[in-house]
């Protein structure tokens, strides 16, 4: 069978039913009530607030770490499977503080679409700006959902244009608001020509929704007062000369984003959202890979690790690599083939992300994460076949922007902070060089917070207290070139040589100087500011 929007052959249902996105957005737009909501209606948890613990504001089920529930940001990924309608979601958390680029970036690489969430009264902001540039980047489809409708509010088309203009993007509403702030009485359906009314009496109720045939359906008056009415008519009719029509293929082109509007925390709009997700949000797509590309339908099972974390749980001293399958059929205790080593390994005890509890997976289809426990045999950018040499490619290394020097508050220590760095540093929290000269380490990453998020981990889950200070550093470039040529290049610069956690050699910088130097005296020698992982 063709599926006629792709005329690719379907995929068989199983693969087809799922939906693997994250959510991006600025801190504070909603993410975290959204996700709330999604679990609530996803039966993953039975009541809105239990995902946030009593007493503490501000922390999902999705938030591990102490140092997380400390300070309310989610500092790591995770994964989160439910079921809606016929449709099996995937939400993969992305840290949302914007010191945690990286890590975000290898998130959305797991993922086949992004939910943008903005805040109705302060639209596209500067964090989401910038995830959505990295959505861009592999023309991931986006689906938009405007949120804190029942507050003060900007004007819809207003909202619209700075969408359209700011992220040079079509911008077609999948529903129309109807009123504002406190005169907010919910939305105009405008796919299935339905009225949608918010339930201000109970946040975790959604209201029936009132089916209407058309704007000039009297029923509309019977529910909403006679100038709303009039308004509503006047701007849905307005928004369907002057808007784009929903174009399904456009959407998942990633060149046009469907928007709904609605209120997180009274859970109104989300069930249409979550409907428009099943309905309009992409299948699992095909992986690039090196020789090959993967399909989702091939009937071998194939996946990726996008993210490492460790420690997961004090009590278990595991870690735990995030893999995205990327084909087949998986199945607990299958034999995979660790392609970077070419070793067999059997995964007899993956989990499943269910919300709250880590489940074993009993079986998992292409587009599924499931969690892996290791010992550190698994790394960021790893795959795993079912015996094929295949590399999945484009999860990035980024070179850091800050750089600092990293010792144990007790010198004698210095072999177990060596550790910590290492297992750091496989996990993608941080860069760790151990410069050619002198002792100690510098540490690199891409936002300040992440060294104290840093220092804080490793007294917790190593006892080991350490100073970080200053470096005369400030960037570093993976030094790239034939044999010969990096190593007379090594000689030559060893000040400012160093070795990253894979082994490759690092060239430590001060200044841009340094680098137009090189790229003048060294025309064999080719410095990034990224790399593949390995
Ligand atoms: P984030 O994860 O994107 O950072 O946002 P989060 O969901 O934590 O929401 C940020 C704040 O906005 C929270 O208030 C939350 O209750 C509120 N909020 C979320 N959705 C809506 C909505 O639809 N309408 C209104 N009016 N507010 C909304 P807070 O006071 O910062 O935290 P809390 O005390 O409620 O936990």
């Amino acid at each position: 069978m063709l599926d006629t929007a792709s005329n690719r052959p379907a995929l068989p249902p199983e693969i087809a039913r799922r939906r693997t996105f994250a959510i991006i957005s600025h801190p504070d737009a909603g993410k975290t009530t959204l996700t709330e909501k999604f679990l609530l209606f996803g039966g993953a948890i039975q009541m809105a607030g239990q995902v946030r613990a009593k007493g503490e504001a501000r922390r999902t089920r999705s938030d591990f770490m102490q140092m997380e529930k400390d300070r309310g940001i989610s500092v790591s990924a995770s994964a989160m499977s439910f079921d809606f309608g016929n449709y099996r979601f995937n939400l993969v958390d992305t840290p949302g503080h914007s010191d945690f680029s990286e890590d975000t970036y290898r998130t959305l690489t797991a993922v086949d679409a992004a939910v943008m969430v903005i805040d109705g009264a302060k639209g596209v902001e500067s964090q989401t700006q910038k995830l959505f540039e990295v959505c861009r980047l592999r023309d991931l489809p986006i689906l938009t959902f405007c949120n804190k409708m029942d507050r003060e509010s900007r004007d819809t088309f207003e909202i619209i244009d700075e969408i359209q203009e700011n992220l040079a993007i079509d911008v077609t509403p999948a529903s129309w608001p109807i009123g504002v702030g406190r005169d907010f009485l919910g939305c105009y359906d405008m796919l299935n020509n339905r009225l949608e009314l918010m339930d201000r009496s109970d946040r975790n109720r959604v209201a029936d929704s009132i089916k209407i045939e058309g704007l000039d359906d009297p029923k509309l008056e019977e529910h909403v007062p006679a100038h709303l009415v009039e308004q509503l008519r006047e701007e849905v009719e307005m928004a369907r000369e002057l808007l784009p029509k929903l174009d399904p293929q456009a959407v998942l082109e990633g060149t046009m984003t469907p928007i709904w509007f609605g209120s997180a925390i009274n859970s109104f709009g989300v069930k249409e959202l979550m409907t428009g997700i099943g309905n309009y949000g992409p299948e699992p797509q095909p992986q690039s890979a090196d020789p090959r590309q993967i399909a989702p339908d091939e009937t071998k099972v194939t996946g990726f690790v996008f993210k490492v974390q460790a420690n997961m749980d004090p009590k278990h001293r595991d870690r735990v690599a995030f893999v995205r399958l990327a084909s087949g059929h998986f199945e607990r205790g299958m034999k995979m083939t660790h392609v970077r080593t070419k070793k067999p390994m059997a995964i007899s005890n993956p989990v499943l992300f269910l919300a709250s509890d880590r489940e074993l997976a009993e079986e998992a289809w292409a587009g599924d994460i499931i969690g892996i426990p290791n010992h550190g045999q698994l790394r960021i950018g790893d795959t795993l076949t079912e015996g094929e040499s295949l590399k999945v490619t484009g999860i990035p290394s980024f070179a850091p922007e800050l750089l600092q020097n990293c010792r144990a508050g007790d010198p004698m220590k210095a072999k177990h902070l060596e550790k910590a760095l290492m297992q750091f540093a496989e996990e993608g929290a941080a860069k760790v060089f151990k410069p050619a000269f002198g002792s100690g380490f510098i540490v690199g990453v891409v936002g300040a917070l992440q060294f104290e998020v840093l220092a804080s981990r490793i007294e917790l889950e190593y006892g080991l207290p350490v100073r970080f200070e200053p470096s005369q550093f400030t960037s570093a470039r993976w030094v790239n070139g034939d044999k010969m040529a990096v190593e007379k290049f090594i000689s030559a610069n060893k000040q400012h040589i160093s070795h990253d956690n894979d082994g490759d050699v690092v060239f430590l910088t001060r200044l841009q100087w340094d680098i137009d130097r090189v790229e003048r005296d060294y025309p064999d020698i080719k410095l990034t500011a990224t790399k593949e992982m390995m």
